[in-house]
């Protein structure tokens, strides 16, 4: 986590990007590169290598980023930042799994190094498929490319999903170890890079009325959503190995509830800050077979259309999806922390591609009042709401808390009304961000507040594993459950409808 202001700029380096001609390297780190160095916050030395299958040289490569680059970055965009930025950019063809192409990419770098200035301080990004992780990580130490000095660090930032299981993730630990220590290792996820997660610590740590009433005695449950209005788009092959349980909760959802619901670290060290979201993941308790069969929801986008009329096909006729496919695109669950603060407290997770609408927030619903001065009127009382805090992780990002407040005029009606925070109200950012910007400065910072260690990792996994058990044995004969452009299965509604609750939005 950035903590000095003014921010200091990242040292300079190289990072090596593996999967350079993929998506994720054009849409989400090349951009993020970009606004941090338009930002002042890269070193004027800091280089970057791309290494990928595909055979081009590193003018080619240059052209090929600077084709779509300003609708990847968005309002922030300056051709003449760009322009000055983009002979840092090298590319190396080579294969992932050949020794030779590390040999070749040792002797690039060093070339790299030579003509920018570097000092041989090198960030190894894996944006590949997750089958690669390991090999790459080995082939690495193997060319002696991880061995650390007092002037050099070396460092890899590690791409999800991690693993695809409980077993497949610490095999997938114990293969990095070999090669790094865990110092040099940045688990990443980007939603912890997001300003409003991170705004969600300042909020509750930095507020002493927050935090006297954050927790069981006046919070009702918490809801967690992150729904995106996207279908599966071209990544199918991906997504029919993970599904939404692998994609979403294994990581994005499980560490938003695990700030939410972290005690407060006694420093601002990232160990202090990442050994309390381990603490919650660890209070959670894993879901026997037959909570899993009431806890959770799982379910499949099926034809729908949108309010325009325009239809939208079903995950199982996306192209490159099996037509008989039961990997899930909506998941939904309930979870409990046993802990002091959260005794009783319900956590309900849901997430799916398809929704009507892109947005992710945490809502707090706090418990009622006892109102008794609203005893004798059924029909004041049936018009009073709970209170909910609702943090918007995106878009609009901010915070708002709904109320009940007087009607103005004669008698006393009452009626819901919200007060709210909006960060573009208080805040201007000269270009936006997408979460990678924050956890590529803080890794070359050498700051891993943000990423996650070895043992969250595998606590998530011990959490799920239950679920993937228990979905495995029970295959619903149907998943196809949900149109496209709707909220996700009925039975969703009914998970809180049985606890006397209902999904919000703002
Ligand atoms: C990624 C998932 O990690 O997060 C995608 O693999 C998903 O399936 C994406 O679309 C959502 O990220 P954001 O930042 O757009 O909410």
């Amino acid at each position: 986590m950035s903590k000095s202001t003014p921010p200091l700029t990242a040292p300079a380096s190289i990072i090596v990007i593996f999967g350079a001609a993929g998506d994720l390297t054009k849409r989400k780190l090349i951009p993020a590169l970009f606004n941090l160095a338009s930002q002042g916050l890269l070193s004027s030395k800091v280089a970057m290598v791309g290494v990928d299958r595909i055979k081009m040289d590193s003018e080619t490569y240059r052209q090929s980023l600077s084709q779509d680059i300003e609708s990847y970055v968005g309002d922030g965009f300056k051709q003449a930042a760009w322009d000055a930025n983009i002979d840092k950019a090298y590319y190396m063809s080579g294969d992932f799994c050949d020794a030779k192409s590390y040999q070749q990419l040792k002797s690039f770098l060093q070339q790299v190094d030579q003509e920018q200035g570097t000092p041989g301080n090198y960030l190894f990004y894996l944006a590949t498929p997750p089958s690669f992780f390991g090999v790459i990580a080995t082939e690495l130490s193997k060319a002696g490319l991880t061995n650390e000095t007092a002037d050099q660090w070396r460092r890899i930032i590690i791409e999800k999903p991690f693993g695809r299981d409980l077993q497949s993730a610490k095999e997938l630990n114990a293969t990095l170890h070999q090669s790094f220590a865990e110092h040099q290792i940045y688990r990443i996820d980007h939603y912890l890079g997001k300003e409003t997660v991170q705004n969600i610590m300042a909020y509750r740590f930095g507020n002493g009325t927050v935090e006297a009433t954050w927790n069981h005695r006046y919070i009702d449950h918490v809801q967690i959503t992150v729904a995106e209005s996207l279908g599966v788009e071209d990544r199918a092959s991906y997504y029919e190995e993970a599904g939404a349980l692998r994609d979403m909760v294994a990581n994005h959802l499980l560490a938003v509830m695990s700030v939410v619901a972290m005690e407060p670290p006694n420093s601002f060290e990232a160990d202090a800050i990442r050994d309390e979201q381990i603490k919650v993941l660890k209070a959670i308790p894993a879901l026997s077979a037959e909570q899993v069969s009431t806890d959770t929801i799982r379910g499949q986008y099926a034809e729908g259309s949108k309010e325009n009329g325009e239809m939208l096909s079903a995950y199982r006729n996306e192209p490159g999806i099996a037509a008989d496919s039961n990997t899930e695109t909506f998941v939904a669950m309930k979870l409990m922390i046993d802990s002091w603060r959260w005794a009783g407290v319900p956590f309900y997770l849901r997430t799916g591609k398809r929704m009507p609408e892109r947005y992710s927030e945490v809502v707090i619903q706090y418990k009622t009042g006892p109102n008794l001065m609203f005893h004798d009127d059924q029909e004041q009382r049936k018009d009073m709401i709970p209170n909910n805090l609702v943090i918007r992780i995106q878009p609009n990002e901010g915070i708002s808390m709904d109320f009940n407040a007087k009607v103005p005029g004669i008698g006393l009606n009452i009626s819901q009304v919200s007060m709210g925070f909006d960060y573009n109200d208080y805040f201007t950012r000269s270009t936006s961000s997408s979460g990678y910007e924050t956890l590529i400065y803080d890794c070359l910072c050498g700051d891993v507040t943000l990423f996650k260690h070895a043992s969250n990792i595998e606590v998530c996994w011990q959490l799920l594993q239950p679920i993937l058990d228990a979905w495995q044995s029970q295959t619903p004969s149907d998943i196809a459950n949900y149109s496209a452009c709707s909220w996700g299965p009925k039975e969703a509604e009914e998970l809180l409808a049985r606890d006397g609750f209902s999904w919000k939005k703002s």
